[in-house]
This record gives structure tokens, C-alpha cells and sequence, in this order.
């Protein structure tokens, strides 16, 4: 296997962009990481993107060529791939762009994400995100996302005493982080109380404890890593770790629903391969998209104990200033979570952040990172580590 850099990172803002199409958003995210890895649209071999559910947010499908089109490539017939994993696609077309190159078949890859999730009202949104759930057992008796991690928040409360107040504390530290985040929906400050007395979403989790709905593209260009030097002077960032594992779709089947399998499996993974334990890993983007997911996320990852991720957020473990940063970048919950761009954009945060280019939210001098992508309730999970040489 060859080693694999990211050698350009790209976004396009996160929001609600009513004047931004798809095409649009993918064109700007992988112009900006183009630009950034310092490739020309002739050294690229490949292209993978993610995107969760295109049909019904804009009723667009057969991305992969939309995208090589938007991108002005169609003329060179470079071979463009969607890649599909609920919202957990953006990590797996990283994960395939990874493979390409570790094998041997391509040099240059680029990697998108996007999703234009506001184009359709929220209760369409919240149908089509349902579709990544098992449509037989669980949404169509009327369970969404919401309402599934909510039921693993109860159940971890009621397991280890976790608390609504330490997930407060994890919305009001990722929002802390998002207001350093230019690119960032949600650049605001909220208080524990504030996410207390927020409304009510599905019991115990209130609006701030959700990620929202958003429009957004992310892009990354991966290279053979003893090429990367004839494009860009800046620090090599390597991917020297690729974990992806799947579990039950539906909530119900598996041993626990409070640990997701998925995430251990593919952290054992990623971990065995860049021969890396929990405790060297400097900082991490988790998959909050509620927040009690990203307390399960820092159990299952193995920086805590299971059951002590709540009192880990009570210890102030994972700000900027603790002792292992998660989501520097404010997470899903501030940042967004364009679901198909997810998780690219957090190859872009850890790249930025081992490069040392994450701007006033700059952690002091890190060396591994990683990035753990989500689909659905953990039916899919996918685990990268980077280290900066
Ligand atoms: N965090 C902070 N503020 C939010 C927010 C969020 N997640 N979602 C919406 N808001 C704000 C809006 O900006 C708006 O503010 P304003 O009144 O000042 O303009 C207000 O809350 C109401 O917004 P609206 O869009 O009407 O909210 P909604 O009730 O339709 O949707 C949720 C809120 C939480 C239900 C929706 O964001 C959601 O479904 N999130 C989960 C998405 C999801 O499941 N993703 C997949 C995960 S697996």
C-alpha cells in the first residue's frame, strides 16, 4: 500500500444558501481545494463524491458526472464517482479516494461532499434524512433521527447517570468553537441555560442540542504521498490510518444502543493500521449531530471510559484548551451538517489544523488527528488518522 497525503482542502460556506445552487456548491468547494493543493485539472485521475440523498433535497441524481461537469472536467473524461453512505457518504468517498491511491491505480484524486438540504421545507427534510433509518421498523412507525438518538440519550442516562446538562455543555463548547469558524451556520454563543430551556425536540433533546439543516459543500485532494512535493510547499499531512465498519440499521438489533459498534470496529481498524492507540490522538472532529452523540463518539473512539463521556464533558476534556480538543471546528451542532459534505469537511478541519492553518482556533502545536464520520443511527461508521510530518 503507498502512502496517501491530503495535499488541498476546500469549502463552500454552511447555511441556508438560497442563492447558491448544488451545482453551485460543488464547483466553488472543489475550485477553492484545487486552488489550495496546487494540482491542474490534468494531474487529476479520479473523482469521488458523497452525497446523501441529491434526488429528493434537489431532485438531482447522477452526481458523480454533474459534478465532474460543474467542475469544468467533462471534456477530459476524468471518471467521477458518487459514493452513497447516508451521512456518512462524504467520509466513505474520502475512504474510496484513499483506496484508489494506496493501491496503486491513481496519483491525484479529488474528493467532494455537498448536500443542498433547504431547498425543500423541514418536515421534507426530516422524511428524506428518515430514509437512512430502517423505513420497516422504525420510521415507519414514525421514528426520525431525533427520536432515535434520543432514545440513546435516555437510555445512557439511564445506564450511567448522564445528564441534560453535559449535553448542554457539549452544544455550548461546540458553538464556542464555531464562532472561530468563518465557514461555521450557527456562529453563536449559548449558555448551558440556553440549551436547556431551548425548545423541545424529542425529550430529552432540545433545538440545541441538534445539528440543523444545511447547504454546504466541502472538498479535498488526496495524492500519492512521495508525489506530494511536486505540487505544494506546505506541510505533508498524511492519512495513515482508514477504518470503515457497519452494523444493524435499526436501532433494536444490536447489543447495546448505546455504544455503536460500528465506531469501535472502525477505530480498531484505523488504529491497528497507523499503529496508533486512543492517547496519541492529539484532537478529533466527531459526528455530533446531537450532542449525545458525541458523547458516545469519545466512549466508543476509547479517549474515555464507556459510561464516563458525560463526566468527561463535566472534567472540560474536549475544548480547544483541554486536553483532547473535540470538533475545533464547532462540529455538526454549530458548524452544520450538510449531510453528504460532513464528512470531507472534517478532513478539511484536521488538515487545517495539522498544518497549522486553523486560524484563531489553531490548536498549539498538533501532530495526529482523526476524523469520525456517521451514517444514520451507526449502521455505517468510517475512521480516518492523520499525522503531519
Ligand atoms: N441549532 C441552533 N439553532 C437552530 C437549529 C439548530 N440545530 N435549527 C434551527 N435553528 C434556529 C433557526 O435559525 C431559527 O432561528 P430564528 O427563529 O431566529 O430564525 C429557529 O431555530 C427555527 O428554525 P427552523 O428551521 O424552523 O427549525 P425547525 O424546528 O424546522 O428544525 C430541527 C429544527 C432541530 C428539528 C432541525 O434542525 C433538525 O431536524 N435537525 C436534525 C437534522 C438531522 O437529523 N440530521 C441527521 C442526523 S443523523
Amino acid at each position: 500500500m503507498r502512502d496517501v497525503a491530503v495535499i488541498g482542502v476546500g469549502l463552500t460556506q454552511f447555511g441556508e444558501l438560497w442563492d447558491k445552487s448544488f451545482r453551485h456548491l460543488t464547483a466553488e468547494a472543489g475550485a477553492n481545494a484545487i486552488i489550495d493543493s496546487g494540482v491542474d485539472g490534468k494531474d487529476i485521475d479520479a473523482m469521488y463524491i458523497g452525497s446523501m440523498s441529491s434526488g429528493r433535497f434537489v431532485g438531482q441524481e447522477h452526481i458523480g458526472a454533474l459534478v465532474a461537469d460543474a467542475s469544468g472536467f467533462s471534456h477530459m473524461h476524468i471518471p467521477s464517482t458518487r459514493v452513497e453512505g447516508a451521512c456518512a457518504s462524504g467520509g466513505l468517498a474520502v475512504r474510496q479516494g484513499y483506496l484508489s491511491i494506496a493501491s496503486g491505480i491513481n496519483d491525484v484524486v479529488i474528493v467532494g461532499g455537498v448536500e443542498k438540504m433547504n431547498d425543500v421545507g423541514g418536515t421534507s427534510a426530516t422524511e428524506t434524512l428518515a430514509t437512512a433509518a430502517d423505513q420497516e421498523w422504525e420510521a415507519f412507525f414514525g421514528a426520525t433521527f431525533p427520536g432515535l438518538y434520543a432514545m440513546i440519550a435516555t437510555r445512557h442516562m439511564y445506564e450511567f447517570g448522564t445528564t441534560k446538562e453535559q449535553l448542554a455543555k457539549v452544544a455550548v463548547k461546540n458553538h464556542a468553537n464555531g464562532v472561530k469558524n468563518p465557514y461555521a451556520q450557527y456562529r453563536m454563543e449559548i449558555t448551558v441555560d440556553k440549551a436547556l430551556n431551548a425548545s423541545p425536540v424529542a425529550e430529552p433533546l432540545g433545538l440545541l442540542d441538534c445539528s440543523p439543516v444545511t447547504d454546504g459543500g466541502a472538498a479535498v485532494v488526496l495524492c500519492a504521498a512521495d508525489k506530494a512535493r511536486e505540487f505544494t510547499d506546505k506541510p505533508i499531512v498524511k492519512i495513515i490510518g482508514s477504518g470503515q465498519a457497519s452494523d444493524t440499521l435499526s436501532l433494536h438489533g444490536r447489543r447495546s444502543i448505546t455504544t455503536l459498534d460500528a465506531t469501535v470496529h472502525a477505530a480498531q481498524m484505523a488504529y491497528k493500521q497507523s499503529n496508533k492507540q486512543p492517547a496519541d490522538i492529539d484532537f478529533a472532529e466527531v459526528h455530533d449531530c446531537f450532542t449525545i452523540a458525541e458523547i458516545c463518539a469519545i466512549e466508543d473512539l476509547g479517549f474515555v471510559k464507556k459510561g464516563d463521556g458525560g463526566r468527561a464533558v463535566d472534567d472540560n476534556i474536549s475544548p480547544i484548551h483541554g486536553e483532547k480538543p473535540i470538533n475545533t471546528s464547532g462540529g455538526l451542532k454549530s458548524k452544520g451538517h450538510p449531510v453528504g459534505a460532513t464528512g470531507v469537511a472534517q478532513i478539511v478541519e484536521v488538515t487545517q489544523q495539522l498544518r497549522g492553518d486553523a486560524g484563531n482556533r489553531q490548536l498549539s502545536d498538533p501532530h495526529v488527528g482523526l476524523s469520525h464520520n456517521v451514517g444514520g443511527s451507526g449502521a455505517t461508521c468510517v475512521i480516518h488518522i492523520m499525522e503531519v510530518n
